[in-house]
């Protein structure tokens, strides 16, 4: 037996290694919460998902693909809509965004959260009704405002003072009213990665609460009286587990609203509270169901509107990955198997940071299996890692993979459907892959595979 294999391994890892990791009864076992709704092994052992093979995608659209389970999309759509009846859901499309899912997702009754003049392009292009658009940034250009003003998106979340006075004096240029929420940066420590959260006071976000800021943004606005001032809005940061985030940013930002009231007589009719719901990614990620999201923030929203005698505002919240995430898994291939004695073996995939950043930048956890069939063989540590020039491209640190993983294997990680491909690069001049949603049987390209001709067409010296 290789020192890595499962019966010399349980003494390591229980002695510092990765808590979430167990050595698995069964390799070929699908942990459900980490799955599209529709992927299970087919009676050859293979993956299947939409009722498809994946040999068969795999042959049709080549590896690595991220492939969209559609219905599992349009499921989880529907049950941020049942649990959230009354509140308006902007998908966040930051988490990943083509036509094909704005009009999912417009068909599905969601609102759509955009945060760039080209994420704003896309979602006019696939006909989202610009009144379901929030447009976000906290740098927008004037470019980007003009664009957002013609279309008449639903409402801008302004995110500074300089962005209140170039949309005033593009408002008052056009004629017209934009509404708008003013981004409150709340002061909360969110539980996550330093790089996504988003509400502590020193980062770039939003208008300071403690500091005045975040009351003079929205006196300004009301005072001035060009834009109409919707109300305020809060993102603490994402893949947030724990709800008491947003406790005490739902607190926070209503006693602003109180505050303005008192000051200004004005109660503001809308309040957002952002997105960042955490999804699992490993088995010892526990997401809460949007039900349950829903109750703790109604009744947050309204003990909190009783207490302090404010009308309850009309909610909004912006879900991305726990909208898109689990809907999708990456298909690879196995190019090569490496063991290094005693440690782990590492599997070589034909993409890696390219394709999926999220391991490398915030040092995300992710988990795998083999798709392309079943295995007798008993559990090895694996490392998934990717074909790029550099030893930090991980696509999985750490998995039980079958012994006797091989070149040619078809791997899938499930997860990526949330800023893996909207985070995509050529690093290394790979092409990026496609996306290809199956529903039915079916299966349809709703995002091409770049191609070496595409690289080399922008390369024009
Ligand atoms: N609303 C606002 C204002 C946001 O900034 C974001 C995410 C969301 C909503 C959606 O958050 P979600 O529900 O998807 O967690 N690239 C990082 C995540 C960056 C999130 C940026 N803002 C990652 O891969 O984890």
């Amino acid at each position: 037996m290789r020192a890595h294999e499962a019966g010399a391994l349980h003494g390591e890892l229980g002695a510092g290694g990765p808590g979430w990791l167990r050595t698995p009864d069964d390799v070929n076992a699908l942990v459900p919460q980490l799955w599209p709704r529709g992927v299970a092994r087919a009676a050859d052992g293979a993956l299947a998902v939409g009722g498809l093979g994946v040999r068969a995608i795999a042959e049709e659209f080549g590896t690595p693909a991220y492939v969209l389970d559609e219905d599992d999309l349009r499921s989880r759509c529907r049950e941020f809509r049942a649990a959230f009846p009354d509140e308006d859901i902007y998908y966040a499309g930051k988490a990943f965004l083509c036509r094909a899912v704005v009009k999912i997702i417009a068909e599905e009754g969601l609102h759509l959260d955009v945060c760039t003049g080209g994420e704003l392009a896309v979602a006019l292009s696939a006909g989202m009704p610009p009144e379901r658009i929030g447009f976000h940034g906290n740098n927008k250009s004037m470019s980007e405002l003009t664009r957002a003003v013609d279309a008449r998106v639903g409402r801008i979340i302004v995110d500074s003072f300089t962005e209140i006075d170039r949309l005033t004096a593009l408002a008052r240029e056009r004629g017209v009213r934009p509404r708008v929420l003013v981004r409150v940066t709340v002061g909360v420590e969110a539980h996550t990665h330093e790089f996504i959260a988003t509400a502590h006071e020193d980062q770039k976000f939003g208008f300071s609460l403690a500091g005045g800021a975040a009351f003079q943004a929205a006196v300004k606005i009301l005072d001035e009286d060009v834009l109409e001032l919707r109300g305020l809005h809060s993102h603490i940061g994402s893949q947030i587990f724990d709800t008491s985030g947003f406790e005490v940013s739902a607190r926070r930002v209503l006693a602003l609203q109180a505050q303005l009231r008192d000051a200004r007589g004005v109660e503001l009719p809308e309040l957002d509270l952002g997105g960042g719901f955490g999804i699992a990614y490993t088995t010892s990620d526990d997401p809460a169901p949007p039900h349950d999201l829903a109750k703790r923030l109604d009744k947050i929203v309204d003990g909190e509107c009783a207490a302090l005698k404010l009308t309850v505002p009309h909610l909004s919240i912006e879900p991305g990955r726990a909208i898109i995430g689990p809907a999708v898994f990456t298909l690879y291939q196995v190019g090569t198997v490496k063991d290094v004695d005693g440690l782990r073996s590492y599997v070589s995939v034909d993409g890696g940071m390219s394709d999926n950043i999220r391991t490398a930048l915030y040092d995300a956890s992710y988990s795998a299996t083999i798709a392309s069939r079943a295995s007798a063989a008993g559990p090895i540590l694996a490392r998934v890692v990717g074909k790029h020039c550099e030893s930090g491209d991980i696509v999985v640190k750490d998995e039980f993979l079958p012994a006797d993983v091989q070149p040619g294997d078809l791997l899938a990680v499930p997860g990526t459907g949330a800023y893996c491909r909207s985070m995509a690069s050529n690093y290394n001049h790979v092409p990026r892959p496609p996306v290809v949603a199956v529903r039915d049987g079916q299966a349809r390209v709703i995002v091409r595979r770049e191609t070496e001709d595409d690289l080399l067409a922008l390369d024009v010296g």
